[in-house]
């Protein structure tokens, strides 16, 4: 077991009614002029929107608002965030939709504390020291943005996708009401299902062997998504199951389930090249990757892969070879990817295969222009990774 921090200072606010302590909260958080920001519709459309707005009125706090974030978010609006919020003097930032809309308010925060290029942050020319204090109310578990320490911002010139991880931009609360998630398009819940289950696959599959409790939570949280995800496709209005995915979307990425564990990230790395490029949903491009990064790692810790075929996935144990067990655990998620509509390689993402002039541009950005290696169960460098795009660009 690997020594570790775990700091999840945001207040979560869970269940049916949690929307009407949101003024409270904004207050407590010292919020006094607050930018509402959402993205291109889904708010307007169910309500959500002109509620939080009242509430804000009756309440007596003052707000701007700009909407239009759209998935996989762009800087170029978080510009014009972060000068709408000088102008009008918006002190809390409150995100109103899923991981994009999250993410973006993130970037804004950092930008409202540096007087430079926010850029600069995800070129590496500046460490972030502060940020304004965000929360969130959340429409989609998937991302995990609301307690995580992650900002994913994508630069419109030249689609450059980057993360930048910092305790700073953790929000201050999230309001998660199960029942928000009712309108989701199915194709948003399997992606989110599968974000939420990859954030946890990331830290567990590891070389480091002795964190029984940590493997326990993981083996759990993924089983449970698993399964609510599958069932919650046939009955979308279903508080239980709703309940389940949208709890276990904050418990997947705020580490409580890497404790112990040395992450890995390289489907993540490796996937966020396909949703610059294609603009493809993050959870369906994991899907479309990870089958073949596990094929290509397995050797690294396959007896890991067997615990993960056996406990998660729930293929019988082959004993003689734990390589047969983890081969047919990674097939059972290629079947479940397929069961709730997700790709499993390339051309089902995109609908062809990506061409080799696309794979060595991706492979070349995802690795910094060659200068960075990916992961840790098996590092990967350029080679690596155009292995396997090669690989999950087969039919
Ligand atoms: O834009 P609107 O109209 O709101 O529609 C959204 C969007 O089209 C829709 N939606 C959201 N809630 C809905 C709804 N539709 C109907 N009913 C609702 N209740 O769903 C679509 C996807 O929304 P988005 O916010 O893009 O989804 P998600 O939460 O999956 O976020 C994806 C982004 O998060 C980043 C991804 O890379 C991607 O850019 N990630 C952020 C992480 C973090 N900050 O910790 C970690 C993740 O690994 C990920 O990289
Ligand atoms: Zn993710």
């Amino acid at each position: 077991m690997v020594d570790f921090k775990y700091y999840t200072p945001t207040e979560v606010v869970f269940g049916k009614d949690s929307e009407a302590q949101l003024p409270g909260l904004v207050r407590k958080w010292g919020g006094t002029k607050v930018l509402i920001h959402y993205g291109g519709g889904s708010v307007v459309r169910s309500g959500l929107l002109a509620q939080v707005k009242k509430q804000l009125d009756e309440a007596g706090i003052a707000w701007v608002e700009l909407g239009g974030v759209v998935p996989n978010p762009r800087l170029s609006l978080v510009y014009e965030g972060i000068e709408l919020c000088r102008r009008e003097g918006v002190d809390f930032l409150l995100a109103v939709g899923g991981g994009s809309v999250i993410d973006s308010a993130k970037v804004i925060a950092y930008g409202l504390q540096y007087d430079g290029d926010v850029w600069d942050i995800y070129d590496g020319k500046h460490t972030p020291v502060a940020s304004t204090p965000l929360g969130v109310v959340l429409t989609i578990p998937a991302s995990g943005s609301e307690m995580s320490d992650s900002a994913v911002i994508t630069k419109d010139e030249g689609l450059v996708k980057r993360g930048c991880n910092s305790d700073l931009c953790r929000p201050r609360f999230a309001i998660m009401n199960p029942e928000r998630t009712y309108t989701l398009p199915p194709y948003q819940t399997a992606a989110g299902v599968t974000d939420i289950m990859m954030h946890t696959m990331e830290r567990y599959f590891s070389h480091d062997d002795d964190m029984l409790l940590t493997d326990a939570m993981a083996e759990a949280l993924m089983r449970t998504v698993k399964e609510c995800g599958e069932k919650v496709l046939a009955d979308p209005q279903n508080y239980q199951l709703r309940a389940q995915i949208m709890w276990a979307g904050s418990l997947a990425h705020n580490n409580l389930t890497g404790c112990g564990t040395t992450s890995d990230f390289a489907t993540h790395r490796i996937e966020h090249e396909l949703s610059s490029t294609f603009d493809a949903t993050h959870g369906a491009g994991l899907a479309a990757i990870w089958p073949h990064w596990a094929e290509y790692v397995l050797a690294e810790n396959p007896t890991r892969f067997a615990q993960f075929a056996v406990n998660v996935v729930g293929v019988p144990n082959d004993f003689k070879s734990p390589e047969r067990t983890a081969r047919a655990g990674i097939a059972a998620m290629v079947d479940f990817y397929h069961r709730i509509g997700m790709p499993a390689n390339l051309p089902e993402l995109i609908g062809r295969p990506a061409t080799e002039e696309e794979i060595a541009e991706m492979a070349f950005k995802a690795t910094r222009g060659r200068t960075v290696l990916l992961g840790n169960l098996k590092k990967l460098g350029y080679d690596d990774v155009v292995a396997i795009y090669r690989m999950a660009n087969k039919a």
